[in-house]
């Protein structure tokens, strides 16, 4: 990407996963309570990311004729598993003995869901969609990341009570994949 271009939909996806990946290396090196504020940051992020991919990306790499149909739905199984670990990984608590070895399973795992699609569904992307219209998808997205629950700021009063904000995986998943469909909506109307 040059300076003069604008940020496409691959562009702003790429920057997400290097998040995610440098997210799961700040959850191993951290403990106690710090290590499970960067837990649910790592949902959050996770969440806002495959909802988006979910509904906004692979939908339309699904059009690429050469490998769309056949990538997508690898990357939609690969998605489902890593949703259901990170739920189990939730319930454990990032402070149990167990959740160290499930945790490296799934960034194992959500690492290599991440190169499959930056060298198989990303190159589809481009293939199917005009650079005008992956442009327009790159504000989706992030208006997406805006639309999902955030952890209040550690100082504010809503802290206090010490409660995981964020939620459950599979709650968060299913509030930023609401979001995403009316703000779809609304665009329609
Ligand atoms: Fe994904
Ligand atoms: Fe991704």
């Amino acid at each position: 990407m040059t300076a003069t271009q604008q940020r496409d939909a691959v562009d702003v996806l790429l920057a997400q996963h290097e998040q995610i990946k440098a997210m799961f290396a700040q959850v191993m090196a951290a403990s106690g309570h710090e290590r499970r504020e960067c837990f649910e940051d790592l949902v959050r992020l996770l969440a806002v990311h495959e909802a988006a991919e979910e509904e906004l990306v692979h939908p339309l790499a699904r059009r690429d004729a050469a490998a769309g149909d056949a990538v997508v739905k690898s990357r939609l199984e690969e998605e489902k598993q890593a949703k259901r670990e990170l739920a189990d990984l939730y319930d454990i608590g990032p402070g149990d003995p167990k959740f160290d070895a499930g945790f490296t399973k799934l960034r194992d795992a959500v690492l290599a869901h991440a190169e499959h699609e930056e060298h198989e569904e990303f190159p589809a992307l481009r293939r199917a969609i005009p650079a005008d219209q992956l442009i327009k998808l790159a504000g989706q997205v992030e208006a997406a990341e805006r639309m999902a629950p955030t952890r209040p700021h550690p100082h504010s009063p809503s802290s206090a009570m010490g409660n995981l904000i964020v939620g459950p995986p599979m709650a968060v998943f299913d509030r930023v994949r609401d979001a995403i469909r009316d703000a779809a909506q609304d665009r329609r109307r």
